[in-house]
């Protein structure tokens, strides 16, 4: 997977790309690329964004500036899937997670201000994707939270091999959240460790694993 994020604010993303599950996917093979849109505006003195046609507060991102972003970035003309981040697109579950987590290229792109120029939405983004209705001042925390829902996919990324597969919403849980972990010790303050994890008892372990899994998810039902 490569994964292109373009942003006002490359310099967020420090943090992101110190860690563990992101380093690891890129230690083997995955790439993770950032991209200004100043760096390739063809604007004067970095502009990027302008006052909305018809008025109104704030200041809307260029069509133009987004295009030559891409264009910068994808000089050959094929380009990823190009995803949108905004407030009102396709809302991220585990299962869009890993659809994405599927494709050879992703590019994601953050809004600031108001937002992107319409034409940003019809022409040059294929999907727009939200993580929660509300809004916040910005696309990259967003695009933080789908690239960490989708790196830990990624092969590698996660140290042990098991980790993605039978976790919250996965196909192996039947869609339900985790079951509760626990570890030592085995009593604190009165507080018990349910007997069964004790058992060694794998197929024991496993029925009352899923057991409790599909209890959490009729409660959030
Ligand atoms: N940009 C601003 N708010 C957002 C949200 N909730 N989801 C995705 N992108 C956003």
């Amino acid at each position: 997977m490569r994964l292109d994020i373009f942003t006002l604010f490359p310099e967020a993303f420090d943090w992101f790309q110190q860690q563990r599950p992101v380093r690891n996917a890129i230690a083997a093979g995955s790439e993770l690329r950032l991209f200004s849109y100043r760096d390739s505006t063809p604007l004067g003195a970095g502009q990027v964004d302008d006052a909305p046609y018809g008025g109104g507060a704030g200041m809307v991102l260029r069509v133009d500036v987004v295009d030559a972003a891409l264009q910068a970035a994808y000089p050959d003309a094929a380009r990823p899937r190009v995803v949108l981040l905004a407030p009102g697109g396709k809302l991220l579950d585990d299962e869009l997670a890993t659809e994405l987590a599927l494709e050879p290229g992703l590019a994601l792109l953050c809004g600031r201000y108001e937002g992107f120029d319409q034409r940003v939405h019809e022409h040059l983004a294929d999907d727009e994707v939200s993580i929660g209705r509300y809004v916040l001042a910005g696309g990259e925390l967003a695009a933080m939270v789908v690239a960490d829902a989708v790196f830990r996919k990624l092969p590698g990324a996660l140290g042990h091999a098991d980790s993605a597969v039978e976790e919250s919403f996965s196909e192996a849980l039947e869609g339900a959240p985790e079951y509760p972990h626990y570890t030592r010790p085995p009593s604190y303050m009165g507080w018990e460790v349910p007997e069964i994890l004790l058992s060694g008892d794998h197929a024991r372990v496993h029925a009352w694993r899923l057991e409790q899994s599909r209890e959490r998810a009729r409660r959030l039902r």
